[in-house]
């Protein structure tokens, strides 16, 4: 349903962004070809396009020229942040035009007393943050790509990551979107207004809508002050029923203060000792580790508010051992433990991710039934001829969202039959979401249902065509 791009598109292209950003994979005899091997593959390296062209836009208006050409001519493109989503979203699925957004990367205002902080959607999330961070400010979104990752990218997933608990959802934090249709028309929606309520809020659209409608080029966003006082807990746990209570008794207890609180399993903590040798932060192991953050304003305070939640979680027996960061470093190597599990998970050689929500109480209960299925199927051991290594949960148990990981040797047709759709029927018995934070991208297209009613596919549907009547916006992906 696409047009092959052709000697005159590439032409035309190079005349609007110079040689040097309309990268080329051997198309024109002149051109200098380029390995783009890096554009193609995704995070998970599950996902491999084959796109012969890379076009880098440095400004609004050439993404506009762009997208209005490649519509006329019926070109397919996929917008591409800093390749760091988990769903297959961000690479072709064939030869469609990657536009990455790497150039658009500048910051454009700050206003330091409403913390409201306007970018281009191609700045990397952990660059934007620290660049906050010297004001007193700090990104209301944080997660383990955030090197890689771009704020477009992050409001394209509706990314959640680690401090949704605090600081709530980008549907929230972002007040206005600058973006381009396919047509070519700019949408100027850069709002700086926390209220404005004049009609439908577009721009809620495009925040999640992993370039399927257009391409985000700036976001507007309020930025919370930066808490001078950050402390960490980490801690072993008997259950899952206990990581229940000692949940409640941390909002309980450390109320407004509390920033994070997230769940791993112990064999998830395994994972991340195996891969990078680290000592781990317990002398014991134990079946589940919480970890807990703080943020506020009295170092002091803080401080002796965690120590006392944790005596009394210890006291309560709810858990068995725990240690409190006693600085910044420390902070660090507690937060490793978590933020490294999605990094050393595919070690042994790939991984199948499930990134659910479901009601607080059954959360872990998937990660134990999807063990007991693969182990019932006889594919999960600890020598080669097994495929699967394990099978483990963790994620962010404050948002009721856990990732059912299951790691494998290769990827094998047996264990995907399995798993799917099996997983996603259990999760709509629960009411539970099949795509809490990552999106859908490729990897979840054809499981919408299992979330979403007809009417509401439907409806979807009907926004895709308005936006994007050819069709040219991430094909083959979402919906
Ligand atoms: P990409 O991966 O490049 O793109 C993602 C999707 O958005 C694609 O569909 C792409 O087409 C689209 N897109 C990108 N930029 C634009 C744009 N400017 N306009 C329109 N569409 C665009 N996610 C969470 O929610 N929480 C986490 O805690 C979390 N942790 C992660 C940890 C690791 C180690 C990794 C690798 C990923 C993690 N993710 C997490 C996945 C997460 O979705 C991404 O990291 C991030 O939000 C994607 O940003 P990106 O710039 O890399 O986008
Ligand atoms: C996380 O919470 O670590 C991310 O969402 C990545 C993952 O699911 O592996
Ligand atoms: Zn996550």
């Amino acid at each position: 349903r696409f047009a092959q791009l052709t000697e005159e598109h590439v032409a035309y292209f190079r005349d609007v962004l110079g040689k040097d950003h309309a990268l080329i994979d051997g198309v024109t005899s002149n051109a200098v070809e380029d390995d783009l091997e890096a554009f193609n593959a995704d995070w998970t390296r599950k996902y491999r396009g084959h796109c012969k062209l890379v076009l880098k836009p440095g400004t609004t208006l050439e993404v506009s020229q762009i997208l209005k050409y490649c519509n006329d001519n019926h070109l397919a493109v996929v917008p591409q942040g800093g390749n760091t989503g988990l769903v297959g979203g961000s690479v072709p699925v064939f030869d469609e035009i990657v536009m990455n957004m790497a150039r658009m990367n500048q910051i454009r205002s700050f206003d330091d007393v409403s913390g409201i902080l306007v970018a281009d959607s191609g700045a990397i999330l952990e660059v934007v943050d620290n660049w906050l961070a010297e004001k007193g400010y700090i990104f209301p979104l944080d997660l383990g790509a955030k090197g890689t990752c771009q704020i477009g990218g992050n409001v394209s997933t509706n990314a959640g990551g680690l401090r949704l608990l605090r600081y709530g959802s980008l549907h929230g934090s972002v007040l206005g979107l600058e973006a381009v249709l396919p047509d070519g028309t700019i949408v100027d929606d850069l709002s700086k207004l926390r209220k404005n309520n004049t009609g439908y809020d577009l721009k809620q659209l495009f925040i999640g809508a992993e370039g399927t409608i257009g391409v985000v080029t700036g976001v507007s966003i309020i930025c919370p002050q930066r808490s001078p006082a950050v402390n960490v807990a980490f801690f072993g746990l008997d259950s899952y029923e206990k990581a229940q209570l000692a949940f409640k008794e941390a909002k309980g207890r450390l109320g407004e203060i509390l920033s994070a609180f997230e769940m791993m399993d112990g064999i998830s903590i395994d994972f991340v000792h195996k891969v990078t040798g680290n000592r781990k932060p317990l002398e014991a192991d134990h079946p589940f580790y919480c970890l807990v953050e703080t943020s506020g304003s009295n170092a002091d305070h803080d401080g002796e508010k965690l120590e006392a939640f944790l005596e009394d979680v210890m006291g309560q027996e709810i858990v068995s051992d725990g240690v409190v960061a006693q600085d910044d470093t420390q902070i660090q190597t507690l937060w490793k433990w978590r933020e490294g599990v999605p990094e050393v998970v595919g070690h042994w050689g790939g991984v199948y991710k499930y990134d659910v929500s479901i009601p607080l109480a059954d959360l872990y209960t998937i990660v134990e039934d999807t063990k007991a299925k693969v182990q019932e199927a006889g594919l999960m051991g600890d020598t080669d001829e097994y495929p699967v290594v394990d099978v483990i949960g963790y994620g962010h148990m404050g948002d009721a969202n856990v990732h059912l990981n299951v790691a494998v040797r290769r990827y094998d047709k047996r264990v995907e039959e399995v798993l799917e759709p099996w997983v996603y029927e259990w999760i709509e018995k629960r009411e539970g979401s099949i795509s809490a934070e990552h999106g859908l991208g490729l990897a979840k297209k054809k499981y919408i249902g299992y979330s979403r009613s007809p009417t509401m596919v439907g409806l979807m549907k009907h926004i895709k065509d308005h936006y994007d009547p050819n069709g040219i916006m991430n094909p083959y992906k979402y919906i």
